[in-house]
């Protein structure tokens, strides 16, 4: 806590004698562990808990954690390795690093204009920015802001024969989005305790309690003077621009649940010419029947803990699933990622890349808009980092790493039992 005050009077004392505060971040915020102290001390309540709370009591998100770290990567030094780079390939595109923003619905909660800030950084990153469909911006606007890099996530549209979800997978091929993410885990609505303890209503609304919250919270605050209450943007050619925000999470609720089925995904395969990709897979068989009707790309997840807290953690399936696609698609990882180790981590089991929902939450409630930006900037460092210690002059190389994974599913554990 002295720490914290002391490092921010240091940035304050810096940016009013003209300095660039951006150059004190990663003194001050070298993980993303020093970011989510920060944002819990400075966000609103109810905002730190949408964006940090779980499943249960939060025990799929404490086996992420538990499960990246104890993956160990054995190195061989004696050579002379050239500077290596974080620079690489997902889904046929060239990105700076395997790092990803997983797709975060109603992430202005957590912070106003947070879509805007995230899109920016990841453009200028050159990474994916995956953005929700439940989101303060429309698909059209995302791809305005983050044209090399977008990808767009959709949740199941399935009334009147899926007429939402396809008109938006439409929109967003005509934008130019450079992948769609189909959500597959959320078959089932599950709640957080930690999200309805800190007073957040379903239908989502503003309430008074809320906005006492927030007023505890001057960033946050003035983050929603200049965004505006986050509304669902995209959805509007089908809901009306006028609904109130309990309206318009009504009319979600209605419309929208479930999770797609082989036959529906089959309809999307067909809809969207580009690369298309399932995020929630967590069982091999899953993941080989998803390459086998032509989705190119396979998210393994566990929702970040937000499902249900049994599920694996998604290091711990990633192997099974990286045998069973056998290179047929791509494999990335999500659920618990807060480094760049971790992403190595991921990558040196299979995956082409790994991507954080939370960390990137965190990132904007401690910095605000600098914050998405100072984590890429944390996670690729540390990916290069990595790589060195490895003697990987390569991403790629670091599939050559000896890898010792003491948690992982082996596909005779995913047999179902008779
Ligand atoms: C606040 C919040 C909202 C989320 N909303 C969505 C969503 O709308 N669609 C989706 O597919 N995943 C959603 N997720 C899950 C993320 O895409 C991702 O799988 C997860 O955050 C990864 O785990 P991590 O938070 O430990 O990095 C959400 C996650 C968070 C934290």
């Amino acid at each position: 806590m002295a720490d914290t005050a002391l490092s921010q009077t240091k940035t304050q004392a810096r940016a009013s004698a003209g300095a660039d505060p951006r150059s004190d971040y990663m003194r001050y915020y070298p993980t993303a562990f020093d970011l989510r102290k920060r944002a819990r001390q400075r966000m609103p309540n109810f905002a730190f808990e949408y964006g940090d709370g779980g499943a249960g009591s939060d025990g799929g998100i404490d086996r992420n954690w538990k499960a990246l770290d104890a993956v160990e990567l054995m190195p061989r030094y004696g050579k002379v390795v050239a500077p290596p780079s974080a620079q690489t390939t997902i889904l046929g595109r060239s990105y700076s690093a395997p790092i990803g923003i997983s797709p975060v619905g109603g992430p202005g909660t957590c912070f106003p204009g947070a879509e805007r800030y995230l899109a920016a950084a990841a453009q200028a990153a050159r990474v994916p920015y995956t953005l929700g469909v439940l989101s303060g911006i429309t698909v059209e606007q995302g791809a305005e802001l983050a044209p090399d890099v977008l990808w767009f996530q959709l949740y199941r549209f399935a009334n009147n024969g899926h007429k939402i979800g396809l008109d938006l997978a439409r929109r967003a091929a005509a934008a130019g989005v450079q992948a769609l993410v189909l959500t597959f885990d959320t078959p089932a609505r599950t709640t957080r305790p930690r999200e309805s303890k800190s007073g957040i209503p379903h239908p989502f609304r503003l309430t008074m309690k809320m906005r006492l919250d927030a007023m505890s919270s001057p960033p946050w605050l003035m983050a929603l003077a200049k965004n505006g209450i986050p509304r669902f943007v995209s959805l509007n050619p089908y809901m009306g621009d006028n609904l109130s925000l309990e309206e318009s999470t009504a009319f979600i609720r209605r419309e929208q649940g479930g999770a797609f089925t082989w036959d529906e995904l089959k309809l999307y395969r067909d809809v969207w010419k580009g690369p298309l990709v399932l995020k929630g897979v967590l069982h091999p068989q899953d993941a080989e029947r998803a390459a086998q009707i032509g989705i190119d790309g396979i998210l393994v997840s566990n929702h970040g803990g937000r499902q249900i807290e049994a599920l694996p953690a998604s290091i711990d399936a990633l192997p099974a699933v990286v045998r069973a696609v056998g290179g047929k698609a791509s494999v990335i990882l999500d659920s618990g990622v807060r480094s760049g180790v971790d992403a190595a981590r991921a990558v040196a089991l299979g995956a082409d890349a790994a991507f954080a929902g939370k960390a990137f939450m965190w990132s904007l409630g401690a910095l605000g808009p600098d914050g998405p930006a100072h984590l890429i900037n944390v996670l690729t460092e540390d990916v290069r980092a990595t790589l060195g210690q490895t003697g990987c002059p390569t991403v790629a190389d670091l599939r050559k790493v000896p890898v010792r994974h003491p948690g992982a599913w082996r596909p005779e554990d995913c047999v179902e039992r008779g």
